[in-house]
């Protein structure tokens, strides 16, 4: 079963008797791990109250387009930029024909339009309303926007009528929901990435290190889990949970960074580093911990170079298609492209952590992508959403 760990599900309800559905809709969202926002058109709330998918979904419930409370009154784009998908559960055969012109005067139709995630519909209507011609001329014309649709079900109707147009159950849209991440494009594959930082001891007691905090890492594991790739992730020490699907490996130096890969590639179809490796290391780490004497005013420590762990895997006989990351305060695009040579690989993802929201330890980021023929420009979102992103740009490097 799809999990939806981490991901922000937007649900819209539109004004059918089905949405008395919504909360368990809702509810099953939660159960598979998904944080849910409730879109709720006028219609909605005259079968159901705001307050009741407010107390299921743990958020505030948007009903209105023009919404002052919303940051610059734009609550619009910022729900749209927000969620991973959208479902609509119920989408009557009103809604259904709205979306289907492009209609923006409501704010679920606006979000609609102003949104790229994936968009599943649950439509829930009288029988003969779903067999209508014009509603089935509005379907086929809103999947060939790539619109998805679950159910509707057959059987007895509120109406008392009986047919197709019972909306699905809910765990049968929770599920669909979660399916339209799984985008098959890494079916078969072997995808390993380093991810979070290296640990360099010094002494018993202290170690050089960095800011990583294997955000980035741990959301590509999972948009290639979710691409259909059998996954090994290397972690150096992170507090993070992994995608349990993930095969998992701790590290704490760059040496044993470089033995777990090594341990693990054979046979791999892509390397990504997303980890922050220590470029340096202590000549000697000592067994019992330097004393800070009265005598001793400076200290200085001979470091060496820590074992190149990318550079390693494109030099195999066979690489896997090799994609690294550059972590760069200065001349971003320089040192990167710099660096894409010199490491040979196929693609390096251009991070700029001289900035504080994104980069290290932050939950979003914004990258430019190199490849050796193109130059791709990913502005800032959520590590989640770039993960995904980037699993697509990798997957056609395969
Ligand atoms: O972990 P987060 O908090 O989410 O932050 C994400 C991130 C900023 C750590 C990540 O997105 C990132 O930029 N990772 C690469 C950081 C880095 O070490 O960059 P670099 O420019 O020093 O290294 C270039 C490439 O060589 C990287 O793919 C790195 O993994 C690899 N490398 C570096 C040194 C070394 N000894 N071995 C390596 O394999």
């Amino acid at each position: 079963m799809q999990s939806l760990q981490n991901k922000r599900i937007l649900v819209g309800v539109t004004g059918g008797i089905a949405a008395y559905k919504a909360p368990d809709v809702v509810r099953r969202l939660r159960d598979l791990g998904a944080e849910v926002k409730v879109i709720m058109t006028r219609g909605a709330c005259e079968f159901i109250t705001p307050l009741t998918l407010q107390a299921v979904s743990g958020n505030r419930v948007h009903t209105e387009l023009l919404d002052a409370e919303a940051e610059a009154a734009m609550g619009h784009i910022e729900l749209a930029r927000w969620g991973d998908a959208i479902v609509v559960a119920p989408a009557t055969a009103d809604a259904l024909a709205r979306f289907a012109v492009g209609r923006a005067d409501d704010l679920l139709a606006t979000v609609l339009c102003a949104s790229d995630a994936p968009v599943l519909l649950a439509p829930a209507m009288n029988q003969a309303m779903w067999r209508d011609q014009a509603n089935q001329t509005n379907l086929q014309r809103l999947a060939e926007r790539g619109y998805r649709t679950v159910g509707p079900g057959e059987g007895a109707q509120a109406c008392g009528d009986t047919g197709a147009g019972r909306m699905s159950e809910a765990a049968e849209i929770a599920q669909a929901v979660a399916d339209c991440f799984a985008s098959g494009i890494l079916d078969g594959r072997h995808v390993v990435i380093t991810a979070g930082p290296s640990l360099e001891a010094l002494d018993p007691v202290r170690y050089l290190s960095n800011y990583s905090s294997g955000k980035m890492g741990f959301a590509l594991a999972t948009a290639a889990i979710e691409a259909g790739a059998k996954v090994t992730l290397i972690a150096g020490p992170v507090h993070l949970q992994a995608d349990a699907r993930a095969q998992r490996v701790d590290v704490v130096s760059a040496q044993d960074m470089l033995e777990a890969v090594m341990g693990v590639i054979d046979g791999a179809d892509i390397f990504v580093g997303a980890a922050a490796v220590a470029d340096f290391r202590p000549v000697t780490s000592e067994s019992q911990k330097i004393k800070k004497t009265a005598a001793v005013q400076t200290l200085t420590l001979e470091l060496e170079k820590t074992p190149d762990i990318i550079a390693a895997v494109s030099s195999l006989i066979s690489p896997p298609v090799v994609v690294g990351f550059a972590a760069e305060t200065h001349d971003l695009l320089e040192h990167a492209n710099a660096k894409m040579q010199r490491k040979n690989l196929q693609m390096i993802v251009a991070n700029d952590v001289s900035r504080d929201d994104i980069g290290f330890s932050s939950d979003s980021n914004e990258v430019i992508v190199l490849t050796r023929s193109e130059q791709v420009e990913m502005p800032k979102m959520s590590k989640d959403q770039l993960a995904r992103e980037l699993i697509k740009l990798i997957a056609q490097q395969v």
